[in-house]
């Protein structure tokens, strides 16, 4: 038996049935044992997932580009932070950092790139990663106190990784031992859950199960929480509507070897667990909070309102022969079209503080509004 498994079971005995999130947040993120903990090689190609970044450097490309935009709708401030939630290793911020710094000068002056990672595992790797912007003080870590507060905030499959609870008709899910099994039991659904389920998502019907995020509220709210900016989130998710329509009801997945579909109770601590997000439920924190929040978007819209300009020049930069173009323009489709990442990823973005229309012209929010290559 795994040692994390022997930690499940010890803490059930002594606590009693474990709330989902509690089983959920000890495979992913038990600081020794979890998931993202141990090492960093569950990343990429050859490990359990990838996610954008890994495709190719366009995606950060891409967003500094936007970002530098952010930057000149709030004035083109001296000095601004970017806060990044769940960097993973940092190649994202490698990507914004060196594009920023090759393309956009005067941005890249004024930033500060703070990264909010939890795992010291890849917290290591960052280091390593972006060694020369950390020295430089154009990135640190989040854990450093001289950090002031961000004016954009991004998040990229943030959310999707934070730990739910699990409703069904019966209530909410606990994981119990029998028998030296781990097994499922349900308890009467706490009123903040079902206050979530009100608000946000759907009641589950008999034999449906629906995830409830309390975690992602309270990431969201700290988050939207900024005197004057932007929040950016990335994943894959959905809203209310859709749930109402009857699709995302009960999306949690164990993930290994990208293969979807293994039980979460087999092997914790070495497979992903992660649950589609709840966008409605964001948006709805965001203006809590004062922001304006503006249509969801997917992926494949945004990335095209921002690369159409100027053709995607920015995938294609370091090309030379006809086959390396060829291969780029592979990985750009996958990060855009509806076959890739395109459409199941969405992009929400709030505001505050800056005029409607500087925030509505933004290129990623202007795909298909605009009026380029008009045919005469
Ligand atoms: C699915 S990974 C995505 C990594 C990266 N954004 C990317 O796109 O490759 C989620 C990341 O969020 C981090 N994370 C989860 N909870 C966190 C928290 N409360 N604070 C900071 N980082 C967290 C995990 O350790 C992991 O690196």
């Amino acid at each position: 038996m795994s040692a994390l498994r022997q930690k499940i079971e010890q803490e059930i005995r002594e606590r009693g049935p474990l709330p989902f999130s509690r089983y959920m947040e000890l495979c992913l993120y038990d600081p020794e044992l979890g998931y993202y903990s141990r090492n960093a090689a569950q990343f990429g190609k050859a490990g359990d997932f990838y996610t954008s970044s890994d495709v190719h450097a366009v995606f950060g490309r891409l967003l500094a580009r936007q970002f530098e935009e952010m930057w000149r709708a709030l004035g083109s401030p001296g000095h601004i932070t970017l806060k990044e939630l769940g960097p993973g290793r940092g190649l994202f911020a490698q990507d914004v950092l060196d594009w920023s710094e090759k393309k956009f000068p005067d941005f890249f002056r004024a930033l500060r790139y703070v990264l909010d990672e939890r795992s010291p595992a890849l917290r290591q790797r960052i280091e390593v990663t972006l060694s020369r912007h950390l020295e430089s003080g154009r990135a640190a870590l989040a854990a450093d106190n001289r950090v002031s507060p961000p004016e954009i905030v991004f998040a990229n499959e943030f959310f999707d990784a934070l730990p739910v609870e699990v409703l069904s008709s019966q209530g909410s899910l606990r994981i119990a031992l029998r028998d030296g099994r781990l097994v499922e039991a349900w308890t009467l659904a706490s009123a903040q859950e079902l206050e979530f389920l009100d608000r946000y998502s759907v009641h589950p019907e008999p034999g449906e199960r629906i995830e409830v995020s309390l975690q992602g509220q309270k990431h969201m709210s700290v988050a939207a929480n900024l005197e004057r900016g932007f929040v950016v989130i990335i994943d894959y998710g959905y809203t209310r509507e859709e749930q109402l329509a009857g699709r995302h009801r009960g999306t949690l997945k164990a993930i290994r070897q990208h293969s979807v579909g293994a039980d979460p109770y087999e092997a914790p601590g070495e497979q992903d667990i992660t649950a589609d997000v709840n966008f409605t439920a964001l948006a709805a924190v965001a203006e809590k909070q004062g922001m304006q929040t503006q249509k969801l978007i997917t992926q494949s819209q945004f990335l095209m309102g921002i690369g159409e300009a100027n053709e995607f020049s920015d995938a294609f930069e370091e090309c030379r022969r006809p086959q390396e173009r060829a291969k780029v323009a592979l990985q750009l489709k996958h990060l855009v079209t509806p076959a890739g990442m395109g459409e199941s990823f969405h992009v929400l973005v709030a505001s505050k503080g800056v005029e409607p229309k500087r925030v509505s012209t933004l290129a990623g929010l202007g795909f298909g509004t605009r009026a380029i290559g008009k045919r005469t």
